[in-house]
């Protein structure tokens, strides 16, 4: 099953010389577990990346696609309509938070992200206020690959190759503080005064020149950073004080990983806009979704200058095969229960994490929902070796886990049961005890 030559796929992401000279590579996965070449079954414990939330090779989403296949391969999202991308989007507005009942699709995280932030700047022009153009992240956070992504985003290695990015971007901080919140099971007590870091920026630029900000309630791939208790709370209170879009970036987020539909719902802080993907088909087929407040949708609508509102959309938009499949993983997370499920799993992933505590590495855990990582002191000169080091020997022990530097990422899928929870930290515990 091997490809015999793997040189010429330039892999994402991937120190790809290495990679090369010592591939890992997946031929098919079922339920909780991915299978490798040389034929063993690897426990996901990332849910693929952070996506395959209701696991693997679900025949009601392969009967959906195949269905939809033969039905209606394409028609063009560009003045015509088919009927599955508007059932796709009423069933969105359903579970996402109240208000939120207009959703535009995209192809991925990225394109959510970016249509997000196009959207933001449009709503603002169409109702007068053209002057609110500049556009938040924040340090730490991770939007997607594409220039406006990695414009708002904070990880500098995804921001350092790419020039000058976009223009008129600012940063609030970042909310890890390890000297006082290590070790926090779910939210951290300190931290919530970092909101006030936005209200610095206002001094700085004006509200009149601020069109939004975009925040991941719960920042992932930089390394796992629940927000600290109060944080997101005071964060809404100032965009609604200053007329700012509230963008929350729910790519992980977003579909059960923290046992509710959306992380909104889940902290009961609503923003103006929620950016999904992943989850939204189980990963089965490319899909991003930008759901927007009524307000948004309603403005840009009524003030449009053209008989086109929005000069935005892909080929791919709604693609049909991506609504049935999106629409076949709504049915099977409904069905399963696996937004409870999550629910109910979220304290025996805390509990079986935060046992780690002590393991030879470790320096710091953290965890909400679904989700939980593992931070290691990182080897002398050598950034990210010791995570990658884990990850591998984890793998040759029949578990995945995913790393940002030294920090591993544990996101399961959502139908996991207590051995799944036990066979991961049990694997990961034996690997960090033998790698250097
Ligand atoms: C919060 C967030 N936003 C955006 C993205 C980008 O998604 P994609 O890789 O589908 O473009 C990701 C991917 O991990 C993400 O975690």
């Amino acid at each position: 099953m091997k490809p015999n030559n793997l040189e010429s796929l330039w892999m994402p992401f991937t120190p790809n010389k290495a990679f090369k000279k010592d591939p890992r590579i997946i031929v098919s996965a079922k339920g909780m577990h991915f299978t490798s070449d040389d034929g063993r079954l690897i426990l996901d414990g990332t849910a693929g990346l952070w996506a395959c939330n209701a696991s693997h090779g679900r025949s009601k989403i392969t009967e959906a696609v195949a269905r939809q296949l033969e039905e209606l391969d394409y028609s063009p999202p560009f003045q015509f309509g088919h009927p599955k991308q508007f059932e796709l989007a009423n069933r969105l507005s359903e579970i996402f938070p109240e208000g939120m009942n207009h959703v535009f699709f995209s192809n991925s995280g990225s394109e959510a992200v970016e249509s997000a932030l196009k959207i933001a700047l449009a709503y603002q022009r169409s109702r007068g206020k053209g002057s609110k153009t500049r556009l938040i992240g924040s340090e730490k956070g991770y939007h997607g690959t594409n220039f406006a992504g990695i414009s708002v985003g904070g990880m500098v290695k995804n921001r350092m190759y790419y020039g000058s990015l976009l223009s008129g971007v600012d940063h609030i901080r970042h909310t890890h503080l390890p000297e006082l919140n290590s070790y926090s099971r779910g939210q951290p007590e300190h931290g919530a005064e970092l909101a006030e870091d936005l209200e610095r920026l206002v001094q700085l630029h004006d509200a009149s020149t601020i069109a939004a900000i975009i925040l991941e309630p719960v920042k992932g791939s930089s390394g796992v950073y629940p927000p600290p208790k109060g944080y997101l709370e005071r964060i809404r209170e100032i965009c609604t004080k200053h007329d700012i879009l509230l963008i929350f970036d729910e790519v992980i987020s977003g579909f059960g990983r923290l046992g509710k539909a959306t992380g909104s719902e889940y902290f009961g802080v609503t923003p103006d806009m929620i950016t999904c993907a992943k989850g939204i088909t189980n990963a089965t087929i490319p899909m991003g979704a930008t759901v927007v407040q009524d307000f948004i949708y309603e403005t840009m609508i009524e003030n449009a200058d053209a008989p086109i509102e929005l000069f935005h959309g892909y080929t791919y938009s709604g693609h049909p095969v991506a609504c049935a499949a999106a629409l076949a993983t709504l049915d099977i997370y409904k069905e399963e229960s696996l937004f409870e499920n999550a629910a109910k799993m979220a304290p025996v992933i805390e509990e079986a994490a935060h046992s780690l505590k002590g393991t030879k590495h470790i320096i710091d855990i953290r965890n909400i929902g679904v989700i939980a990582a593992l931070e290691l002191e990182t080897k002398e000169g050598a950034l990210g070796q010791r995570g990658f080091n884990t990850m591998k020997k984890c793998w040759d022990m029949g578990l995945m886990v995913r790393t940002n530097g030294d920090t591993l990422a544990f996101s399961p899928p959502l139908v996991l049961n207590e051995s799944h929870v036990d066979q991961i930290f049990t694997t990961v515990k034996n690997a960090l005890e033998q790698v250097d």
